[in-house]
C-alpha cells in the first residue's frame, strides 16, 4: 500500500496528535506521521512525538521578522518531510492566507465544535452559555477563513445537566479522537476532496 505522509501541527498538548499517531500504527492504514512541527518548544505532544521515533520540530514565530517569513519555514520544513498532507491538531494560530492556499485541499483542523457554530475560542463555554442541549466537534478543510472550510466529518454529544466547560471538552475530546484518524483515512483514500 502506498501509505501518504503526513505531517502535523501542533501547540501544545498533542491528544489528537496521539490519536493519528496510534491510528496509522495499524498496517492497513492509509497514511503514516512523518514528522510533527510545533509553534512552542515546550509543547508536551512534541516529546511523545519524538518518544514515538517521529521527527519533530520547533519553531516560534517570535524568532521571525514576520509571520510570512516563519509560515515560509513551516512550509519548508514540512516538504523536508515530503507530506502529501498536514493536520491541524490544537494548532492554536489563526494561519496567513499565503500558506493556507499553499497547502489548499491537502490541510485539515479539528474543531470542538458542531461548525458553523462557535468558531474561534472557548467554545465549550459559549455553548453551555447558550444553553446548548448538543455539542460536538468538526473536522474540515482549512481555508483562510477561520474555521471555515468544508466540513469532512463531525460528532454530537449531549449536553448534560451540570456540565461544567471540563466535563463537556472531555466528552467532546473522546469524539475528536474517533473521527480525526477517520476523516484522515477520507482524505487519504482521496474519498473527499476540498475542490
Ligand atoms: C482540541 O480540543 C482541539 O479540537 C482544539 O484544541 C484542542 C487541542 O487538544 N482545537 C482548537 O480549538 C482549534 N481552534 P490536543 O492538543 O490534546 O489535541
Amino acid at each position: 500500500m502506498n501509505r501518504k505522509r503526513v505531517g502535523i501541527l501542533i501547540s501544545g498538548r498533542g491528544s489528537n496528535m496521539s490519536a493519528l499517531i496510534a491510528a496509522a500504527k495499524a498496517p492497513d492504514y492509509p497514511a503514516e506521521i512523518v514528522g510533527v512541527l510545533s509553534n512552542r518548544a515546550a509543547a508536551p505532544g512534541l516529546a511523545i512525538a519524538a518518544a514515538e521515533g517521529i521527527a519533530t520540530a520547533s519553531l516560534a514565530q517570535s524568532k521571525f521578522p514576520s509571520r510570512d517569513m516563519f509560515e515560509d519555514v513551516m512550509t519548508q520544513t514540512l516538504e523536508s518531510w515530503d507530506v502529501d498532507f498536514v493536520c491541524l491538531a490544537g494548532f492554536m494560530r489563526i494561519l496567513g492566507e499565503d500558506f493556507v492556499n499553499h497547502w489548499a485541499g491537502r490541510m485539515i483542523n479539528i474543531h470542538p465544535s458542531l461548525l458553523p457554530l462557535y468558531k474561534g475560542l472557548d467554545t465549550h463555554q459559549r455553548a453551555l452559555a447558550d444553553g446548548a442541549t448538543v455539542h460536538g466537534c468538526t473536522v474540515h478543510f482549512v481555508t483562510p477563513g477561520l474555521d471555515e472550510g468544508a466540513p469532512i466529518l463531525q460528532a454530537q454529544v449531549p449536553v448534560l445537566a451540570g456540565d461544567t466547560p471540563d466535563t463537556l471538552s472531555a466528552r467532546v475530546l473522546v469524539e475528536e479522537h474517533r473521527i480525526y484518524p477517520e476523516a484522515l483515512r477520507l482524505l487519504a483514500t482521496g474519498k473527499v476532496g476540498a475542490l
